[in-house]
C-alpha cells in the first residue's frame, strides 16, 4: 500500500516525538538523550526535516553545514511501520539539498558497520563507504564514515 506522507520543517512542538522516535530506532547509549539533542537542534546552521503521515511524525532526519562546506547527517529516523515507504529517502534528500543550498557540496554521515539495513540504504542513495572508525560507537562497535557528492550520484 502506497504511504501518503509529506515533508515539513522542524518545530520546538515535535522535541518530545522526535526524542521518544530516535529511542525506538537506536538502543540506550546510542540514542541521543534530550541535552544532547536540544544541542543538536540548536546548531546555527541545523536543518531538521520532519515526514507526516496521518498527523503522525513519521520520521524526521537532522543534518547542519560544518565548516570547509562540508554537509552533516546528524540522524535520520523512520517509524518501523512507516519503513520501505520511500519516507527515509525523501527526508535525506531534503535535507541534503538544504544544506547544499546552504553550500555544502558533500554530505557526510556515520552509521554503526552493524546496522546493514542503513548501509543498505544509504549505498542506495549513491552513499560510499569512506572509512571505519574504531571504537566511534563504543568499544568494539566501529563505524563508517559514508559520503556523497551533495548533488547526487
Ligand atoms: C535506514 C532507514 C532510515 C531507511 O528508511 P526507509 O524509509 O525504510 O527507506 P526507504 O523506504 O526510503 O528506502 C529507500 C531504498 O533504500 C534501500 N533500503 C531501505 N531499507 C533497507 C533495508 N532494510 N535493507 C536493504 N535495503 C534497504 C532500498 O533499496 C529502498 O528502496 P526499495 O524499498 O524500493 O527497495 C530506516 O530503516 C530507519 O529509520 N532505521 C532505523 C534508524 C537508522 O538506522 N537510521 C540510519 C542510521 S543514522
Amino acid at each position: 500500500m502506497t504511504l501518503l506522507f509529506s515533508l515539513r520543517d522542524y518545530a520546538d512542538r515535535d522535541f518530545d516525538a522526535i526524542v521518544e522516535l530516535d529511542r525506538e530506532c537506536f538502543e540506550p547509549g546510542i540514542a541521543y538523550p534530550p541535552p544532547e539533542m536540544r544541542r543538536l537542534l540548536s546548531l546555527v546552521t541545523r536543518e531538521g526535516v520532519i515526514a507526516e503521515s496521518a498527523e503522525t511524525i513519521a520520521g524526521f532526519c537532522l543534518g547542519y553545514r560544518a565548516p570547509r562546506g562540508t554537509g552533516r547527517i546528524i540522524t535520520l529516523d523512520v517509524r518501523a511501520d512507516h519503513r520501505r515507504s520511500g519516507v527515509g529517502r525523501s527526508l535525506l534528500e531534503e535535507t541534503i539539498r538544504r544544506l547544499r543550498e546552504a553550500g555544502a557540496g558533500e554530505t557526510v554521515l556515520e552509521v554503526d558497520l552493524r546496522n546493514a539495513s542503513a548501509i543498505a540504504f544509504y549505498e542506495r542513495l549513491g552513499f560510499h563507504r569512506r572509512r571505519t572508525i574504531p571504537g566511534y560507537y563504543g568499544p568494539d562497535r566501529p563505524g563508517i564514515e559514508m559520503s556523497r557528492e551533495s548533488a547526487g550520484p
